[in-house]
């Protein structure tokens, strides 16, 4: 997948959540305002993470082509089941998303037929809006498909309203979902060996395509890599370091954000699941023979294999300039 990935650039869409500001002499309607307006926001919020993080692969259009994962309201049906609270929901959800393997899937079918999903690095806050949006809208409606359609040409029109530490993780969160998305499609029509040879060939090309729309330039580094082009230095490595002691000690490490050369810089942590042991997990084990002699062809000096579930397999380095 290389990227597949070296200086990967892409323009992020990003809504300017507009609330109008009224006021009210009457307190009582004051705060009933207020809890409209959060509402409001909330859900735009919500629907700009879905729209950057999972429609990549979950696709809300059913037309398209080379579907590599079944599309969102499905998945919410089969969640909410026959009685599922809201909290119930919500945990689930929550529970597969931190850690998407075999075990905390409830849908086996679904695994069997697009392969299992890649980690993606969340706020807490962030999945369980996500979550709590999914719980409260009918996405398999034509009425919310409208509503869908006005939020993306509001996107398109609005200049973005945020942080750049979300900002950042949402350029980094993209990027992953399509590499992910690629990867994913060429495993399923290849297999892994022929996967390692898709990335190989035909990722930069994708990749550069996407650098013309370009907002902020990307890399991914490694401690491991397999690519010794993905070297990273002495500053990411430190970041990487500490990451693994925060890990064991069983705390969350923040990304790191800073200025360099007037513009700013983000560090954000790649985890592993199940879905990479096929090609960074134990070789002949986990990493199969064919495989393993098609990743040696490629990159005779790789040091990205031995990893388990769990485990940061690199950084993503985003460089945003300064608003
Ligand atoms: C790179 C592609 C990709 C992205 C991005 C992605 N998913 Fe998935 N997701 C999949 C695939 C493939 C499956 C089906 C296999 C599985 O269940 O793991 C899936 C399954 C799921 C499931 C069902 C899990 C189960 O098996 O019980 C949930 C829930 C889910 N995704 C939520 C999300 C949400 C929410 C987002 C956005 C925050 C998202 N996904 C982003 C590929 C992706
Ligand atoms: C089909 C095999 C395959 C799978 C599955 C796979 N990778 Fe990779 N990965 C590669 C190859 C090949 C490279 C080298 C890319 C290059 O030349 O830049 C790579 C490179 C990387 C890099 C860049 C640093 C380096 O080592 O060069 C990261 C980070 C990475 N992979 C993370 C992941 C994560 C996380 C997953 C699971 C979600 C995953 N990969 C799944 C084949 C794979």
């Amino acid at each position: 997948m290389n990227p597949c990935i070296r200086f990967l650039g892409f323009s992020v869409l990003v809504v300017g959540f507009l609330i109008s500001c009224s006021y009210s002499e009457n307190q009582t309607e004051k705060t009933d305002l207020i809890t409209n307006e959060q509402m409001v926001e909330d859900n735009d919020k919500a629907l700009l993470l879905i729209k950057t993080n999972c429609f990549t692969c979950h696709n809300p259009d059913l037309k398209i082509a080379n579907r590599v994962a079944p599309p969102l309201f499905q998945i919410r049906e089969h969640y909410l089941g026959n009685e599922t609270t809201q909290n119930g929901f919500i945990t689930a959800i929550i529970n597969f998303l931190s850690n998407p393997t075999e075990e905390n899937s409830i849908m086996p079918e679904a695994v069997r037929n697009f392969g299992l999903m890649p980690k993606m690095t969340f706020k807490d806050e962030d999945i369980k809006l996500i979550a709590t949006y999914l719980y409260n809208n009918d996405i398999s409606s034509d009425e919310w498909y409208k509503k869908w359609e006005a939020f993306e040409k509001k996107t398109l029109q609005t200049p973005p309203e945020i942080n750049y530490e979300d900002l950042g993780r949402n350029i980094a969160n993209e990027t992953k979902a399509n590499l992910g998305k690629n990867l994913m499609a060429a495993v399923k029509k290849k297999g892994a060996a022929g996967a390692v040879e898709f990335c190989n060939t035909r990722a930069i090309p994708i990749t550069d395509s996407m650098a013309v729309v370009l907002n902020a330039t990307i890399k991914r580094v490694s401690d491991k890599p397999r690519n010794p082009i993905n070297q990273a230095n002495e500053n990411e490595l430190e970041y990487i370091e500490n990451w693994r002691i925060a890990k064991t000690k069983g705390e969350k490490y923040s990304p790191k954000i800073f200025e360099l050369n007037s513009k700013i810089v983000g560090y954000y942590p790649i985890e592993t699941n199940e879905m990479c042991m096929k090609c960074h997990g134990i070789p002949k084990k986990q990493i199969n023979t064919q495989t393993l002699s098609a990743i040696k062809k490629l990159y005779p000096n790789d040091k990205a294999f031995g990893y388990a579930e769990n485990e940061i397999r690199g950084i993503f380095i985003v460089i945003m300039e300064k608003k």
